[in-house]
Parts: C-alpha cells; sequence; structure tokens
C-alpha cells in the first residue's frame, strides 16, 4: 500500500518534470491524479470502503497527505507556468521606448487652396466680403454685360469652350462683378472664388483650367488711387514688406482706364533674374476702373458711383511664390510635389 503511494508521487514527480510545459498541460496532469472521479489518488479514495475498518484511519491519513502534497506541488508547478508565461508575454509585447514615432501622415491643402486662402484672408481682413463664382454661365455675364459684345477683338484672346449659343465654360471671373451688382447696391466690396475658369490654351505657363480670383469695389468717389493703396498693401502681405507695386496701361473691355499690376521682383528684390526675366518686375494681375457701361448694365448710376476691380490668376501666383516652373505640375497630383508646398 505504501508502495502504491510512494509509486504515485514518484509518477507525479517524473509528470511534472517531463510534460508539463504550459498550464493546459498542466492541467491535464492534474486531472490525471487529482480528479475526484478519475484521477488515481480519487480513484484510491474510492478504495477505503474495501479496507478493513482497523486500517481504514491509517490508509486514509496517507491518502489524504498524498493528495495535499499533490495538491501543494500542482500549484506550485501552476504559479510557475504562470510567471514563465507572463514572462514570455512581457518579452514578445515588449515596445522599445527608444525607437523612432512611426510619422502619421497627414496632407496638406493644394498650393492653388493654399494661395486662395491666404489672399481672402488678406481681403477678409480688409472688410471684403466673399461672393460665389460659377463654372458654367451665361455669354451675357461673362462677355455681353462686361462691354464685350460679340463682334468684339476681345472675345479672340480669351479661347472659348462654348456649350451651346447661349452657355459657355466662364473663361474669367469678372461675371462675378455683373452678378454681384445685379443684387447688391453700392456700396460693394467682394472679392469672388473659388475662381475656377477655362480657355482653350495649353501650354507650360498655361492650363485648360485654371484660377482666378476676382475683386470688386463700387462706391462714391472710388479713384485709382484706392486700387493702388489696396494691391501695394495685398503685395506686401502675400510677398513680404518690401515689395513695391507700379501700373502699367493697359485695356480691358470693362474697365477704363485698365492696368496691369506689377510687383517687384521678390526673388531678386528688383535688381532683375531669371523668374523676372532679368526686368526687376513680374505681372501680377489686371485692373481698372470699372467702365461706367457695365455698372449702368447693371442698373448703377455711373455719375454718382464709381467702381474698382481688379482679376489675380490664382495658378500664377502660386507658381511664382512657390517657384514652380510649369503649371501642369499643380495639377498632376503628383505627390512629390504637392508635399513640398505646404504653407499654412
Ligand atoms: N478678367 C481679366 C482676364 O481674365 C482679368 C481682369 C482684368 C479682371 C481687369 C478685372 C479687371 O476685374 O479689372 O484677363
Amino acid at each position: 500500500m505504501n508502495d502504491r503511494l510512494a509509486g504515485i508521487r514518484q509518477e507525479i514527480l517524473s509528470g511534472i518534470e517531463q510534460h508539463a510545459e504550459s498550464r493546459a498541460a498542466a492541467f491535464e496532469l492534474r486531472k490525471q491524479f487529482l480528479d475526484s472521479k478519475t484521477g488515481k489518488i480519487g480513484r484510491m479514495m474510492k478504495e477505503m470502503k474495501n479496507i478493513a475498518p482497523e486500517e481504514r484511519a491509517v490508509f486514509g491519513k496517507s491518502i489524504n497527505e498524498l493528495k495535499e502534497w499533490a495538491q501543494q506541488k500542482f500549484s506550485e508547478l501552476d504559479e510557475r507556468l504562470k510567471a514563465k508565461e507572463l514572462e514570455r508575454r512581457y518579452e514578445s509585447e515588449k515596445i522599445d521606448v527608444t525607437m523612432p514615432a512611426q510619422c502619421v501622415e497627414t496632407g496638406n491643402l493644394h498650393p492653388v487652396t493654399q494661395i486662395r486662402n491666404q489672399l481672402m484672408d488678406i481681403f477678409v481682413g480688409m472688410g471684403f466680403e466673399v461672393a460665389q463664382t460659377r463654372e458654367i454661365e451665361k455669354d451675357y455675364y461673362n462677355f455681353e454685360a462686361l462691354n464685350i459684345p460679340k463682334d468684339h477683338p476681345a472675345r479672340d484672346m480669351q479661347d472659348t469652350f462654348y456649350l451651346s449659343p447661349e452657355f459657355l465654360l466662364a473663361t474669367q471671373t469678372s461675371a462675378a462683378q455683373i452678378h454681384t451688382m445685379e443684387k447688391k447696391k453700392p456700396p460693394i466690396k467682394i472679392v469672388a472664388a473659388p475662381g475656377k475658369v477655362f480657355r482653350s490654351d495649353d501650354d507650360a505657363t498655361h492650363s485648360p483650367m485654371f484660377h482666378q480670383m476676382e475683386g470688386l469695389v463700387v462706391d462714391e468717389r472710388i479713384t485709382l488711387c484706392d486700387l493702388k493703396g489696396m494691391l501695394e498693401l495685398f503685395a506686401k502681405k502675400i510677398f513680404g514688406e518690401e515689395t513695391t507695386t507700379r501700373l502699367r496701361p493697359s485695356y480691358f473691355p470693362f474697365t477704363e482706364p485698365s492696368v496691369e499690376v506689377d510687383v517687384s521682383c521678390f526673388s531678386c528684390g528688383g535688381k532683375g533674374c531669371r523668374l523676372c526675366k532679368g526686368t526687376g518686375w513680374i505681372e501680377l494681375l489686371g485692373a481698372g476702373i470699372v467702365n461706367r457701361k457695365v455698372l449702368e448694365n447693371c442698373g448703377i448710376d455711373p455719375d454718382r458711383y464709381s467702381g474698382l476691380a481688379f482679376g489675380i490668376g490664382l495658378d500664377r501666383a502660386a507658381m511664382l511664390k512657390y517657384g514652380v516652373n510649369n503649371v501642369k505640375l499643380l495639377f498632376e497630383s503628383d505627390l512629390r510635389v504637392l508635399r513640398q508646398i505646404n504653407d499654412n
């Protein structure tokens, strides 16, 4: 009898040594001995009734001791395996706090959107309201009301995509002037966006789709001086404090007089370089005093009110500011280009 108990004890010891690599295996091993119905110790307990009554007490005591010993062994084993498992987990989930962090890439706005936002901020800061431009216009708004009648040579300057005799893809944002003046009476002070316009024109500096921003101020006694002062302030804000502007005479049917506004070259400071083609000046926008006929077309009395208007090419401004030499680079969605221009 004592041999049997010693045998089981030995079995348990070698079992623990050989098989118990995981807690699951240890649990199975424990069951082989300690399960009350099928376990070896459990079964011996059941044999009690076959033992002679005078031996029963000794037998029972020995079995109980074995049972307690086995329970003790198995719970020690379980503790050991638990600690080992935890250690293994810590090892596999180890975090190296000295590793460089993985960058979360965030997108940035398109260069033309960045420029547009900057311009809008500047003009809104000067008290301008923001109006909407349209991509599809009537011939009347895009040309006719802007003093560009059907046979006017100025129509040739803007190769137009016609959708029908009446409708076309906007070739300029100036139509926003008419829409605004039809709805609102002076004082008017608006910039119009988002400014998508289209012309049948395609080379390194021209894209068939490009962007403009239109500005219009109408009030009593608005003069070219207001235009010059305002654009000078604007140029300094966008290209730097040292920037100056000059006005050159030009021609647009909807303004009289009309000017082209140049800014001093912000790359060479006016000395002459490749960007300004040696002239020291960079052409930035068209502007002028709103033609009396345009005011009349919108029911505004040209003897009482006058206005100034300007139109800025946003793609051109973005190309100048960010040193992009081909307008196509702005629209090819090449991430290598777009990533470099983050000016928010
Ligand atoms: N619409 C003209 C163009 O696309 C730009 C322009 C010139 C706008 C003079 C104006 C302006 O408002 O006064 O070439």
